[in-house]
């Protein structure tokens, strides 16, 4: 049973449309790492249908999974998902069909680490260990626009054209899988100081090529990766970007600079911009609620396609102020949701809305 939400329900619960793809509505769970593939394949587990499957059955429009990388060498650690293999795909498929089935449509986050992968997973049994996993312990030399290294980890291979190239080529290789794992939209990861934010930051990337350089040099891997993912991608498909919108430092990657790449994205296909900060370097970041979404308004104000906001958005009535200030399009919950797999659920509740939809039938009798 579906029973649409009231003509006036507040936009947070009112369902929406990105390209072809209908959500039930405007809340996303933020991609979040899990590091609990144990076999260091790359394979999805039971882990990642329970986390997911859970935050489908509690109502979530848009699930986006943890950063799932297009190449064994781009993952962050030994834990991470992938999306290089058939293997993958086939495990990637059971879970994509069991959430849909939940009215939860789902995202890939397609990722490659550059210097900053193989890193310890950040889970409790391994707070202890620092630095690069070496290459003994299962982890792998690292590449990035330069030699230079993230601080604390090992320096990175530089990385040539003609190996630029091929992560290109992996990131469309991972976009064909992805249609055949059954994923209703595609995001790629250009945050968090991982290998595409590496070449846009102007205190990561001295190249002297035409990958490094002036803004156009600096942003060329990006969009290269995206119209080329654009064009492998199903047409009805949304296409998301995460970006960072700042350094936090001055000299780095800026919200200027931000712009400057979000209209060009838009103009290669993008359906939306996921906006998220910090990463590349080590900055002071003023952590808080609701911390980036005056980038996420910047942006939205500067481009015509949708924008999410992230980030300390943590209460209902919160996430329904963003969206009605303007800031924001789409605002997804992480940690918040890790806590609380049926956050959607309750935001009904303390916005007035009775909505079935957010229930799987076995569990309306616990309808709040
Ligand atoms: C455990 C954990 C894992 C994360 N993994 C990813 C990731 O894989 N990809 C990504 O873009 N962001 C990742 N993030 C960042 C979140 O998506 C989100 O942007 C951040 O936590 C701020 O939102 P929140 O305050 O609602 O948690 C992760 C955050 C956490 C807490």
């Amino acid at each position: 049973m579906r029973s649409e939400p009231a003509a006036a329900a507040p936009a947070l619960l009112a369902s929406s449309r990105l390209r072809s793809l209908e959500l039930r509505n405007r809340i996303w769970l933020a991609p979040m790492c899990q590091y609990m593939v144990e076999a260091e394949d790359g394979v999805p587990t039971d882990w990642h249908l329970v986390h997911l499957g859970a935050r489908a059955t509690g109502g979530f429009g848009l699930l986006i999974t943890e950063a799932t990388a297009v190449s064994p060498e781009g993952r962050i650690s030994p834990r991470d998902t992938g999306l290089w293999n058939d293997q993958q795909v086939q495990a990637w498929r059971r879970i994509t069909g069991f959430c849909q089935q939940q009215g939860a449509p789902v995202a890939v986050q397609l990722a490659h680490a550059g210097r900053k992968a193989s890193t310890w997973p950040a889970l409790p049994r391994f707070r202890q260990r620092r630095g690069t996993v070496p290459e003994f312990a299962s982890g792998w030399r690292t590449v990035g626009p330069t030699a230079d290294p993230f601080p604390g980890l090992d320096a990175p291979d530089a990385l040539s054209r003609e190996q630029i190239r091929l992560v290109v080529e992996d990131f469309v290789a991972a976009a064909g899988r992805a249609e055949q794992a059954g994923f209703d939209a595609l995001e790629l990861h250009f945050a968090h100081g991982y290998l595409v934010h590496e070449f846009l930051s102007p205190l990561v990337n001295s190249r002297t090529d035409e990958y490094g350089g002036d803004g156009p040099g600096r942003r060329r891997l990006a969009l290269e990766i995206a119209s080329a993912v654009r064009e492998r991608w199903p047409a009805e498909s949304p296409l998301i970007v995460r970006i960072s919108a700042t350094d936090w430092i001055d000299g780095g990657w800026d919200i200027e600079q931000s712009v400057e790449l979000a209209r060009d994205l838009e103009r290669v296909g993008v359906d939306a911009l996921h906006v998220s900060t910090g990463g590349a370097v080590i900055a002071d970041i003023a952590v808080g609620p609701e911390y980036q979404v005056g980038f996420a308004r910047t942006l939205r104000d500067a481009v015509s396609m949708p924008v999410s906001a992230v980030g300390l958005i943590t209460d209902p009535a919160g996430a329904q102020a963003v969206l009605d200030r303007g800031d924001a399009d789409f605002v997804a919950v992480g940690r918040a949701a890790l806590r609380e797999p049926a956050w959607p659920q309750r935001a009904a509740h303390e916005l007035g809305v009775r909505d079935a939809s957010l229930y799987p039938g076995a569990y309306q009798r616990g309808s709040w």
